[in-house]
């Protein structure tokens, strides 16, 4: 048996930005804004603030996380939406600013101190908040990455534990997605190429993945084809709003696969290596997808073929499969990515924590090849 969540509404679209007022106020009139912080800068915040002040919503104003949320981030915008009396979350920014605006809704009404809260949760020390605690929120994402405006989950990191990891709930889907390009169009090169390479890590292991369905495939199909047809694009030319418009919906049905299907072993061994190396996510999963497709190949080579298939690379035959691995691999050099976890620090001495770390993850769990420690230290040190 299966089941498939999905979030409310996607409205996707040149200019759709401008529907966050209509959309937010028929969830609530008071409501908190949490924005990445080059978009307050650069008065984006203001913006959308007098949009929704012209639908008739009063909305405060919650700097989103500098990098990827920790607890403290969290409970720390989780109290400033507290203090504000808010009935409704608006995210607008990367997956780091969704995954905090997610939880900010997602724990509103849980009783307790912030801090106590958000790690609670994380830790699985209170059950799934129930529907009169959760907020509505409203996704305006502008990078195509981690697809967080349509999961359920939030990834935190544990600077005292040394720890990255991810908490969920079913009610915690965002309630609208607004996708407008031009919030995209600014995402620098490097931010492009990195979180585009996570968003098609997403669709490769959605597909993939144990819990995979006929419905999730579906979608991690035309994501992986979006992706992979568009990344380069607008990685090169950050004004292309066709391939923005691609990416951003390519990303977006990833996270919406991901979200039924779970992923697999890169984003097992990514979020260790992201704390250890202090690298972004999807530089992590760029480097470590090739060599965790290679590992996969005898049990996923169908699914690696039917999507080399599906994007076009590959007519049907032995090494269709291995065409889509070169496919990564490609992109990866075409974006100045390296080939090697060395280069962005791993060493050996620290192999058997990243491998503790490795095997209790969901992700791990998810991965269509059963994996054992051996097999994690033999992918860590053909990254040497
Ligand atoms: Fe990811």
């Amino acid at each position: 048996m299966w089941t498939f969540n999905v979030t409310g509404k996607i409205k996707a679209g040149r200019g759709a930005a401008g529907e966050v007022g209509v959309e937010t106020a028929a969830l609530g009139r008071r409501a908190a804004l949490v924005v990445g912080r080059h978009l307050i800068k650069a008065g984006e915040a203001a913006r959308l603030q007098s949009i929704l002040g012209v639908a008739g919503v009063e909305a405060v104003v919650i700097p989103g996380p500098p990098a990827e949320p920790t607890l403290d981030d969290i409970a720390e915008a989780l109290a400033k939406a507290r203090n504000a009396r808010t009935e409704v979350i608006v995210g607008v920014g990367g997956g780091s600013v969704l995954d905090t605006a997610k939880a900010v809704a997602g724990l509103y009404g849980v009783p307790g101190v912030p801090g106590e809260v958000v790690a609670d949760m994380l830790y699985g020390r209170r059950p799934e908040p129930g529907s009169r605690q959760v907020l509505p929120w409203v996704a305006l994402p502008t990078t195509a990455g981690t697809g967080s405006e349509t999961t359920h989950v939030v990834v935190v990191t544990d600077p005292g534990h040394g720890l990255k990891q991810s908490m969920r709930s079913s009610r915690w889907f965002a309630r609208v997605v607004i996708i407008d390009p031009e919030l995209y169009a600014s995402a620098p090169p490097q931010v492009t190429a990195w979180s585009g390479m996570d968003a098609l890590t997403q669709a490769i292991e959605a597909h993939t993945a144990l819990y995979a369905t006929p419905v999730t495939k579906a979608l991690s199909a035309q994501a992986a084809s979006l992706i992979s047809r568009h990344l380069i694009r607008s990685y090169r030319a950050g004004d292309d709003l066709e391939a923005r418009e691609a990416m951003a919906v390519g990303s977006c049905l990833a996270g919406i696969a991901l979200a039924n299907s779970r992923l697999g072993l890169v984003h097992g061994i990514a979020h260790p290596v992201g704390v250890r190396y202090k690298i972004a996510h999807g530089l992590a999963c760029a480097i470590l997808l090739p060599h965790v497709m290679r590992f996969n190949l005898s049990v996923a080579g169908a699914g690696y073929a039917e999507l080399a298939q599906v994007i076009g690379i590959a007519e049907a035959g032995p090494l269709v499969a291995h065409r889509l691995i070169e496919m990564v691999e490609e992109m990866n050099r075409q974006m100045q990515i390296p080939a090697k976890l060395a280069a962005v620090g791993l060493r050996e001495a620290d192999f058997p924590d990243l491998i503790a770390q490795t095997m209790p993850s969901g992700s791990t769990k998810a991965n269509p090849r059963a994996v054992g420690r051996d097999d994690v230290a033999e992918i860590l040190a053909a990254n040497l």
